[in-house]
């Protein structure tokens, strides 16, 4: 079945907006202005918004965002309308901007905005959902709290329901600064050496080898030999024997997925020859 977002499609630039409708915005532009993703913003690479909900309250006078629950229950949830609106100003931002000269592709047909609701009660989150995430170029996040948010906006306008594990927060804003930390060093030149994004843990489906850095010698412990031998085709070899045999060890649901993709190769059989009398 086709993916109702439109799949692959980007507008054709190497850069990403995150758009973050929260109750909190303080938070995320706390968390995400430092550091390499303070750097990426800097470069014009990534550009984060925080949207406050509060502002896109009816209620004029308390700004109110949440209310009792039908049906009875503890704690308040955050109520459709503010969480629309927020989105809909979200959105007509973005038209207006993919709208104008420079927009290289616009009206993709099938495309549709992903607006990512980051819930205890969504898909986990991994490595290949960032990177698949990372093609887009506007992400709509939005952050739950209190007792969580009318069903009805979420069917409205959420494509994507996230967790990032098994566990409860208080709020999304966490969660959410988890995933824009791993699609942003996806998104071209964020990271300094283009590769390392490919070397690293789970680029190729298994953990990271181990590493080691000056002196030769602490506390007593070696920089295992290889290392310094400078050949580099046998340093290679042994970095991939020690990143399978450290997720064999520490991750084997991971282990067992890569040997599925990657089962070894037949040995090859020797021939035997025929001895001088011609027998077998
Ligand atoms: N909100 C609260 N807990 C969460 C989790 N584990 N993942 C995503 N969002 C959350």
């Amino acid at each position: 079945m086709a993916p109702i977002h439109g799949g692959n499609l980007r507008y054709g630039t190497d850069y990403m907006n995150f758009h973050i409708m929260t109750l909190f915005p303080e938070m995320i532009d706390q968390g995400l202005s430092t550091s390499i993703l303070g750097r990426a913003r800097d470069n014009g690479l990534i550009l984060f918004e925080a949207i406050n909900i509060r502002d896109y309250s009816a209620d004029l006078k308390h700004h109110k965002v949440d209310d009792y629950t039908y049906g009875g229950g503890a704690g308040m949830l955050m109520q459709a309308q503010p969480i629309y609106d927020c989105f809909k100003a979200i959105e007509a931002g973005i038209n207006e901007k993919n709208s104008g000269s420079n927009a290289d592709e616009i009206d993709v047909p099938g495309k549709r905005l992903r607006v990512i609701y980051v819930t205890p009660q969504g898909a986990v989150f991994n490595q290949e959902m960032a990177a698949d995430f990372a093609k887009e170029e506007d992400l709509v996040f939005l952050c739950g709290h209190y007792e969580g948010v009318d069903e009805r906006v979420l069917d409205e306008i959420v494509t994507d329901y996230v967790s990032i594990g098994d566990y409860v927060l208080t709020g999304g804003e966490l969660p959410a600064m988890v995933m824009i930390d791993a699609i942003s060093r996806l998104v071209p030149g964020v990271l300094n050496n283009d590769e390392s994004a490919m070397t690293e843990s789970f680029g190729n489906g298994l953990l990271e080898y181990p590493q080691y850095s000056r002196p030769e010698e602490w506390m007593g412990r070696k920089v295992p030999a290889i290392l310094l031998s400078g050949d580099h085709k046998k340093v290679d070899e042994w970095r991939l024997e020690q990143s399978i045999e450290r997720t064999k060890e520490r991750r084997p649901d991971l282990y067992e997925k890569w040997l599925l993709e990657n089962p070894p190769k037949p040995e090859k059989k020797k021939r035997r020859r025929k001895n001088t009398e011609g027998n077998l």
